[in-house]
């Protein structure tokens, strides 16, 4: 079954370096019923640091990108759509 959200961590430096280590942990701090329905894809840069006022971290969670991303922001974000 495909699922239902496809979640792309930026590992790049500057994501990295604010923040996005955290996010690196993201699959295993998933609750069970969540972890089923997402697909974790590590990326490098996905360009979002280069817009004016930036703030990393990203993530892309299908076709919304998430500035200041945390594990808890996207656990929030997943329960809510
Ligand atoms: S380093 Fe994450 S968007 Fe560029």
């Amino acid at each position: 079954m495909a699922k239902k959200f496809k979640i792309t961590i930026c590992s790049g430096t500057t994501c990295y370096v604010l923040g996005g280590a955290h996010l690196m942990m993201l699959a295993e701090s998933l609750p069970a019923d969540l972890k089923d329905q997402v697909e974790i894809i590590d990326s490098n840069c996905i360009k979002a640091c280069q817009f004016e006022n930036a703030q990393p971290p990203f993530v892309q969670i299908n076709d919304y990108l998430m500035s200041q991303a945390s594990v808890a922001k996207v656990v929030e974000y997943l329960r809510k759509h």
